[in-house]
């Protein structure tokens, strides 16, 4: 059974070329690409994205953070790929994320933590729908 996640370069990872490094541990994986597009997402978008998160301490930083700055959004579509991508990101605390893992490797702050993975499937339909209405 394949499931589809919605994975996003967030703008630090894009600005310090790790694009391609995501990329291709999605593709090694054995993780498939179904869609991609490069932009800056506009505010009303962001905080739809995050709404979950409207009323935490951080969510105006975040919302600031996520739009300052182009963005890779990818759908990407395997078996457990909510799962498997998140196992590829790791903790959402890099400092916490294990080496070997994107943000393991990469980051050290919990904002500019490299990439985003949806967290459960009712996530990854709604955000799929946010940012590739089309493949609806
Ligand atoms: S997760 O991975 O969704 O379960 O993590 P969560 O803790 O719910 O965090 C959700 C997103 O909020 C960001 N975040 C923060 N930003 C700024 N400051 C603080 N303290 C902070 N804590 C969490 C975190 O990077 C997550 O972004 P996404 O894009 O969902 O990974």
């Amino acid at each position: 059974m394949s499931e589809r996640t919605l994975v996003l370069v967030k703008p630090d990872g894009v600005r310090r070329g790790l694009v391609g490094d995501v990329i291709s541990r999605i593709e090694r994986k054995g993780l498939k690409l179904v869609a991609l597009e490069l932009r800056t997402l506009e505010r009303d978008v962001a905080e739809t994205h995050y709404e979950e998160h409207r009323e935490k301490p951080f969510f105006s930083s975040l919302v600031e953070f996520i739009t300052g700055g182009p963005l890779v959004a990818m759908v990407v579509e395997g078996p457990r790929a909510i799962e498997a991508f998140r196992g590829l990101a790791g903790a959402t605390d890099p400092v916490a994320a294990a080496p070997g893992t994107i943000r393991g490797d990469h980051a050290l702050e919990i904002q500019e933590n490299i990439v985003h993975g949806s967290d459960s499937t009712y996530s990854a339909e709604r955000e799929i729908k946010l940012f590739f209405p089309n493949l609806f």
